[in-house]
C-alpha cells in the first residue's frame, strides 16, 4: 500500500480518527497490553501512537513517566502530547526510532504495522530499543475477515465499483494474517512467538454516527468515501447502511484483530 493511500490519510484532525477507528482503541489497547504481559514498573514505547488510545491505557497502568510514544502525523502526535502531559511524545516513524538501544521493557504498536513504509525495518527498530527479555508486540486488524465495519465497507465499495478492489484493505494490507505475522516475528529474531485473535467492539448511536466521520477523510476508508462524487457517495452510503443492517437505533459492531508477541533474546 502506498503512502498516499495509507499513512498519509492520518494527517487529519485527531477528533475525526476518534469517531472512526478510534472507537475500538480502548478495548484493543487493553487486549494488547494483556497479551504483551505489561506489568506495573515497566517502561513502555507506543509506536504509531495516533491520538493516544494505547498510550492512555499504558499511562493508567505505568504512569506517564514510564511511557514514550512516537507518530509521524503532526496532528496526531500533538493530540497525544496534549491529552497525556508528562509522556515523551516525538514525531518519528517506526523505521527510525529516536531512542538508544534496549531502553524499554516493551515496545508496542496498535494498528500501525501495515501502514509502515518498511514493516520489517520497523519491527527491527522496535526490537533494538527493547531490552533482552523484553517484549515486542503489535495488533493489526483482520481486514480480510472479521473486522466488521471495514469488511462491510469494502464489500459495499466493490459491489458498486469493481475497480475499488485494489483499495480493499483486506487485499492491500500486508502482515495482517497470523502466518505473515509469525514469519515476520521469527525473521526479526524474536523468540517465543505467538499470534492470537482478540475480538473487541464499539458502540454507535445510529448509522449516521458511523457515517459522519467517514466524510472527514480519515484512514483509507474515509479517504475513499470522501473522494466519491456526491451521487456516488449517496449510493455508497445507502449500500453500506443496508449491508450493516443499521438505521436510527443504537448498535454495536465487533472487530477481530491479530495480536503478535515475541521476546527479545
Ligand atoms: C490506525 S492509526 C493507529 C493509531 C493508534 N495506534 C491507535 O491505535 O489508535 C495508524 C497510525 O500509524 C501511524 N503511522 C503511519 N506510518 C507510520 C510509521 N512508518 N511509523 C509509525 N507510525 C506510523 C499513523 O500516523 C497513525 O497514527
Amino acid at each position: 500500500m502506498s503512502d498516499a493511500a495509507g499513512a498519509a490519510t492520518f494527517r487529519t484532525p485527531a477528533e475525526a480518527y476518534d469517531r472512526h477507528i478510534g472507537r475500538y482503541g480502548r478495548e484493543l489497547a487493553q487486549a494488547l497490553i494483556a497479551a504483551a504481559g505489561v506489568r506495573a514498573g515497566a517502561r513502555a514505547l507506543d509506536v504509531g501512537c495516533g491520538p493516544g488510545a494505547l498510550t492512555t491505557e499504558l499511562v493508567a497502568l505505568l504512569g506517564a513517566e514510564h511511557v514514550a510514544a512516537v507518530d509521524p502525523s503532526a496532528p496526531f502526535a500533538e493530540a497525544c502530547s496534549r491529552r497525556l502531559p508528562g509522556v515523551r511524545v516525538e514525531r518519528a516513524s517506526a523505521e527510525s526510532l529516536p531512542f538508544d538501544d534496549a531502553v524499554f521493557d516493551v515496545a508496542l504498536a496498535q494498528l500501525v504495522l501495515n501502514f509502515m513504509t518498511d514493516p520489517p525495518a520497523g519491527v527491527r527498530e522496535m526490537r533494538r530499543v527493547t531490552r533482552p527479555g523484553g517484549t515486542v508486540a503489535v495488533a493489526v486488524w483482520d481486514y480480510a475477515g472479521e473486522m466488521t465495519v471495514l469488511r462491510r465497507f469494502w464489500d459495499a465499495a466493490v459491489a458498486l465499483d469493481p475497480a475499488a478492489a485494489v483499495r480493499d484493505e483486506g487485499r492491500s494490507m500486508p502482515f495482517c494474517t497470523p502466518e505473515e505475522l509469525a514469519a515476520l516475528w521469527s525473521t526479526a529474531g524474536l523468540e517465543d512467538v505467538r499470534v492470537a485473535p482478540a475480538v473487541v467492539g464499539a458502540e454507535y448511536a445510529s448509522f449516521e454516527d458511523l457515517w459522519q466521520p467517514l466524510e472527514l477523510g480519515v484512514a483509507p476508508s474515509g479517504a475513499y468515501a470522501a473522494a466519491l462524487a456526491p451521487a456516488d457517495r449517496a449510493a455508497f452510503k445507502a449500500e453500506l447502511r443496508t449491508r450493516l443492517g443499521a438505521g436510527a437505533a443504537p448498535f454495536r459492531l465487533t472487530a477481530r484483530a491479530w495480536i503478535a508477541t515475541g521476546r527479545v533474546p
